[in-house]
């Protein structure tokens, strides 16, 4: 069957295609975010992920994009970002200049899901790029080319957020802020934390729950000679080790102890801490 002339073509999401969450991510749930965040997608509220580092931000928007069917595009925030990196820019190649989309106009041209990681670190005049788009006009100028998207039905902002690293200068704008409602996250209570470390890695249960008692005592010390307790990433790290048959003492100074502090009387403190429970 042949289309009428007047026919028009969408432009096919081929594009996104790369960007399907194929396997089902390892997520366990830790309270009703999952629910939470499938209701705030419903009325595709933009999300901002509050938590420290390594607590399962990131695996928990993959997950989402995996159980709601919707390609995801995930963007590493730093300070040398401008807003064509998000926007797009003109190239150049051998049969002139031709538009490329940068991934906030792929995302809300085809619909997906944009995760914008560690928000924070842009510059603010690159994430008020994303205002228009997270207010009720579901817009994306693109001002150099001369286009103004209108956001996929599907498409959806996600940013994450360390509340901790904040300093005045570095911070998102009360305008940024208050277009995202916010999910809290923090590390798990300490089965289900053992529970996520032994499927991770390997471990066993006990293994895993010895690695979690060794970070609550590095998380008491956050604010006393440690800036950042340790995560559920790192403890992950010392069990994989320990699966490929380092020796836990070993395993926990080169994952655990070793990066989070130089200070001579730290390390001695946590791998005291270690010593007790391998
Ligand atoms: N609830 C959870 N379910 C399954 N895996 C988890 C969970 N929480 C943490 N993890 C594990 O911890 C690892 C670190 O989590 P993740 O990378 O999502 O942290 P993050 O919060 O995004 O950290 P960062 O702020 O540094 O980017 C994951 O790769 C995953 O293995
Ligand atoms: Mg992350």
């Amino acid at each position: 069957m042949s289309l009428p002339a007047t026919a028009v073509v969408a432009p096919t999401p081929g594009s996104l295609d790369s960007y399907h969450v194929t396997r089902e991510p390892y997520y366990r749930a830790i309270g009703d975010e999952v629910a939470l965040y499938e209701a705030a997608y419903s009325v595709r509220m933009p999300i901002m992920l509050k938590g420290p580092t390594g607590c399962g931000k990131t695996r928990f928007v993959e997950y989402m994009a995996w159980k709601l069917g919707k390609p995801l595009i995930t963007v590493a925030c730093n300070e040398d970002m401008t807003a064509s990196d998000l926007v797009g820019r003109f190239l150049l190649d051998a049969s002139g200049t031709r538009w490329q989309d940068g991934p906030l106009a792929l995302a809300s041209r085809y619909g997906a899901i944009c995760y914008l990681d560690e928000v924070v670190e842009a510059r603010q005049d690159t994430t008020v790029v994303i205002h228009p788009l997270t207010d009720a006009r579901r817009i994306l100028p693109l001002e150099k080319k001369g286009e103004i998207i209108e956001a996929h039905p599907d498409f959806q902002v996600v940013i994450s957020y360390n509340p901790g690293y904040q300093s005045l200068m570095k911070d998102l704008k009360q305008s940024t802020k208050q277009r995202f409602g916010a999910l809290d996250f923090n590390y798990p209570e300490h089965e289900v934390e053992a529970e996520i470390i032994a499927h991770e890695s390997g471990v066993s249960m006990d293994v895993a729950k010895n690695l979690v008692h060794i970070a609550e005592r590095a998380r008491n010390l956050k604010g006393h000679g440690l800036d950042e307790g340790i995560s559920t990433r790192m403890l992950i790290y010392a069990g994989r080790l320990i699966t490929q048959g380092v020796a836990p003492l070993a395993a926990c100074r080169v994952a655990l102890v070793r990066p989070i502090t130089d200070d001579p009387d730290m390390r001695d403190a946590l791998d005291a801490a270690v010593t007790t429970y391998f």
